[in-house]
């Protein structure tokens, strides 16, 4: 990793710029009361908070006498101000010229609406609420009429399987979901009801479904149970009046991995998110609501579209682009074109993203006018050097700055980032704590590493946005996180501090994979596999690759039956695949799997997974003395270079 490169703010950047130098020193000298400041200025209260933070570790609570409406902040009040007549969002539909701009006017009478529809299906406050939908503007205004109600929303990613729909809402116990009959995948249509229905076999709680028609396609209904969205949502009555609700009312629950088989539902309140949400949009994307255009190239299923496209941005009334598809439908430069028609000046994806469009070549960005770009930002996995510099050159132009944010879905938005117009950036460091956060890199013992060195990133100070805890399970919260190192939070990714200081995210030291910046458990695949009829054992690692960062790659061993009868390893092979992504999600395919006759494990009987990652990536193999049989190793080894199923 070079640390010789740094670029500075440019001075004309500099110039214009929302954030300071000095707010580090004023955050740094009393973060909770400068956390306070924030959260008065960038929100409107109908009881203004007296007191910021309580802590009894390791449970926080934030502005906790305030009392807010979300959905007010996100949208009324820009309203009031007189800024109806500003885009929300352009949204673009994946078919060519599907596109409606939506004023912060049209967004207030569409969440109205629809929070008096879901209020007369019977959502109160309180409520835990499944969303399951495409990137179509009611994903946005469902959450927002869940939030203006006091329910709290758990968006569970499209592409996530009925089996994997009906766990979450299980394990939230919701009572209502909100989905659509599909919606566009690459020129495809993608179901969405059918899974919805598959699951409620399963959840037998959910008294009522919301369905949006987007595709047209035929579903099949439940009658009593199933309402179409624009039977029940178009008809109501477009003015709403909204309760406030106190600051720690749950806003929402967005499940992720962690490193046992079972998701964690991490919970979110409403007044120190979206004090921190609305605080680094500001800063860390130097936000100018009357002029820029700006897009996060999210999907409202992870907690980037839930921080960076629905809270953060419009708590600050920001325009914004909001695109369904992907990068290559209607051709490889699709992104560029968006770009291009509607002036986009901030632009935030990850690196995975960045990989695949330099793949297509820098002729198609070249292509397109790029000049609106002022400011480009990358989240969800360490980014490459390389990928920056192209991210800069070609996208950036050489002008734009780059911040690269760390955080998670447990720190609610940023925490490491360089501050555009203060910080210098290098390409593959995020740089600094944003201020009022508090972070360190420690070695095994819990002890800061110098300069130079390397160790576990731990955030030593509560912060707004911190989750509440694991929805239903506080002890897994305490053991997780605050365990490793007493009275810090354990983040799960390895830090370098180089010598200047500057932070470096260096991956995940746990056994949760990043795939294509999704997060995945080497445990919840592994768990998939072995729920296969034909599979002994499996034992899954994640290997590094030149466009998805990581990609799984499994061992299996069979049952005696099945090897027996086994005629056709690809066949099986193929179909193990399948089963991952019909038991979690296409995403969680293995690219490759190994059926091998035996696995390495200690004299313990645990596998050794760091081998199997050295053997995944080509390494040389290291110390195996103290493995049962050390000769499994290098047969697995021999079996590797034989077996590529990739597709
Ligand atoms: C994990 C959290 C942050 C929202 C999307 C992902 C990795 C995230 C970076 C970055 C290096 C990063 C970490 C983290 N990660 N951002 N800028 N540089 N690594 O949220 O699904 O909760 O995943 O993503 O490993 O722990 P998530």
């Amino acid at each position: 990793m070079s640390e010789t490169r740094s670029f500075p703010p440019s001075s004309e950047f500099a110039a214009h710029a929302n954030a300071t130098e000095s707010l580090y020193a004023e955050a740094a000298t009393d973060p909770d009361a400068w956390w306070m400041r924030q959260a008065l200025d960038r929100l409107t209260w109908d009881v203004a908070p007296t007191t910021a933070l309580a802590w009894k570790a390791p449970f926080a609570t934030w502005f906790a006498d305030g009392r807010l409406n979300a959905s007010v902040n996100c949208v009324d009040r820009h309203v009031a101000h007189g800024r109806g007549d500003r885009v929300a969002f352009h949204w673009v539909g994946e078919p060519e010229g599907d596109v409606i701009d939506i004023t912060y006017a049209d967004l207030l009478r569409r969440v109205s609406r629809a929070a008096n529809a879901l209020s007369d299906l019977g959502v109160r406050a309180g409520d835990r609420v499944a969303i399951y939908m495409p990137m179509i503007p009611e994903a946005v205004v469902a959450m927002l009429a869940c939030a203006r109600l006091g329910a709290a929303h758990s968006v569970v990613f499209g592409g996530f399987s009925a089996d994997a729909l009906a766990d979450r809402i299980l394990d939230a116990d919701c009572r209502f979901v909100i989905t659509a009959d599909g919606g566009f995948r690459r020129g495809a249509v993608a179901p969405l009801k059918p899974a919805v229905d598959e699951a409620l076999e399963r959840c037998p709680a959910v008294s009522r479904v919301l369905v949006v028609r987007r595709t047209g396609q035929d579903v099949s209904w439940v009658n009593g149970r199933d309402v179409w969205w624009h039977d029940v949502v178009d008809a109501a009555s477009d003015i709403h009046v909204p309760e406030s609700f106190p600051a720690e009312q749950p806003l929402y629950l967005m499940y992720t991995s962690g490193t046992t088989a079972r998701p964690k539902g991490i919970l979110h309140t409403t007044g120190g998110y979206l004090t921190h949400a609305a605080t680094t949009y500001y800063y860390v994307f130097d936000i100018k609501p009357e002029s820029d255009v700006c897009w996060t190239s999210a999907d409202i299923g992870w907690v980037t579209g839930h921080s960076y496209i629905v809270y953060g941005p419009l708590a600050n009334g920001v325009t914004q682009v909001l695109y369904e598809g992907t990068p290559d439908a209607g051709g490889r430069d699709r992104w560029w074109r968006i770009i291009e028609q509607f002036a986009v000046t901030v632009l935030y994806t990850a690196p995975t993203a960045i990989r695949t469009l330099m793949k297509w070549g820098e002729a198609l960005p070249a292509a397109h006018n790029l000049s609106s770009l002022r400011l480009l930002g990358s989240v969800g996995e360490p980014i490459n050097p390389e990928a920056w510099m192209w991210y800069r050159e070609h996208i950036g132009g050489n002008r734009c700055p780059i911040v690269d944010t760390w955080w998670q879905t447990e720190t609610g938005g940023i925490m490491i980032t360089p501050l555009p117009g203060v910080t210098a950036t290098k390409p593959g460091a995020a740089m600094r704590p944003f201020p009022g956060i508090g972070v360190d890199v420690v070695d095994n013992e819990g002890n800061s590493v110098g300069n130079g060195e390397g160790g576990y990133l731990v955030l030593t100070r509560p912060w707004p946005g911190m989750t509440r805890g694991i929805y239903g399970d506080p002890e897994r919260f305490n053991d997780t996180y605050w365990s490793r190192f007493p009275g810090r939070y354990f983040a799960g990714d390895g830090a370098k501090r180089d010598s200047d200081g500057d932070l470096w995210l260096l991956g995940r030291v746990d056994d949760v994979m990043n795939i294509s910046g999704h997060r995945l458990s080497t445990t919840e695949v592994e768990h998939a596999l072995v729920g296969h009829p034909a599979v002994a054992e499996a034992a899954v690692v994640g290997a590094s690759d030149d466009t998805t960062g990581q990609a799984i790659v499994a061992f299996v061993t069979l049952k005696l039956s099945a090897d027996e009868a086994m005629t056709d390893q690809s066949a099986l092979v193929s179909e193990l695949r399948q089963h991952v992504a019909t038991v979690i999600s296409p995403i969680a395919k293995p690219r490759q799997i190994i059926l091998t006759p035996d696995l390495p494990k200690t004299r313990s009987g645990k596998i050794m997974r760091r081998l199997l990652r050295d053997v995944a990536e080509h390494r040389q193999l290291g110390d195996v003395t103290t493995l049962t049989d050390p000769t499994v190793v290098a047969m697995i080894d021999g079996l590797m270079s034989t077996h590529i199923n990739d597709d």
